[in-house]
């Protein structure tokens, strides 16, 4: 099974969660995982997406996690043009828009406050996953399976150790061959 992580950060020369996160995701392919990882920031800072390679690395994948802090409840503005240049009709989605068909989604999101404020009781009153659900229609249009999602919460106030923890959770997950898909009102 081939995992691509997409790793969307505005700022990874400033990050700790998704720099670590991603560091994880490379150690687990340089140890022999089947996973490699695209830092689309990098790749593309003028935001002008090559369409045709990242259309070729979707094709070859059987897993894509899209990796990203939460900003705005949602994702940083590439992931927005990835999908909108990316997911394209006649090839990602329409009635010859089946490149993707079978394949899972996944998303790994770092919203920076704790868990607690992610729940219907709580001040946010949304829970992550329901923050998600765009991304969960996205994936019911391109015909791939929406697994659940890797979340770390609490990053503004996560601990050395849990970010070690989490960081091996995350490799572990990667690979993880046997996920679970996200209900559609789960
Ligand atoms: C522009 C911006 C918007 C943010 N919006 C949210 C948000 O809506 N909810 C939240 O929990 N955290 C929010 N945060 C906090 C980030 O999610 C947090 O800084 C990130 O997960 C830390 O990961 P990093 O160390 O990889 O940068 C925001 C941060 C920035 C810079």
């Amino acid at each position: 099974m081939t995992t691509t992580v997409l790793v969307f950060h505005p700022r990874m020369d400033a990050s700790r969660v998704n720099a670590r996160l991603a560091r994880a995701a490379e150690d687990a392919a340089a140890a022999g995982a089947d996973v490699q990882v695209r830092r689309l920031y990098e790749l593309y800072p003028d935001f002008r997406i090559d369409v045709e390679a990242e259309k070729r690395v979707l094709e070859a994948a059987d897993r894509i996690v899209l990796q990203f802090p939460m900003y705005w409840y949602s994702c940083p503005p590439l992931v927005k043009q990835w999908e909108d240049d990316v997911l394209e009709h006649g090839w990602a989605y329409g009635s010859t828009g089946t490149a993707l068909h079978g394949k899972e989604l996944a998303l790994a999101v770092s919203p920076g406050a704790p868990a607690a404020n992610y729940d219907h009781e709580g001040s946010f009153h949304y829970t992550v996953t329901d923050l998600l659900r765009p991304f969960q229609a996205t994936s019911n249009l391109i015909g791939t399976r929406f697994l659940k999602p890797f979340v770390t919460t609490g990053t503004l106030t996560l601990s050395d150790a849990d970010l070690e923890a989490q960081a091996a959770a995350y490799a572990a997950w990667l690979t993880d061959a046997d996920l679970e898909e996200l209900g559609t009102f789960e």
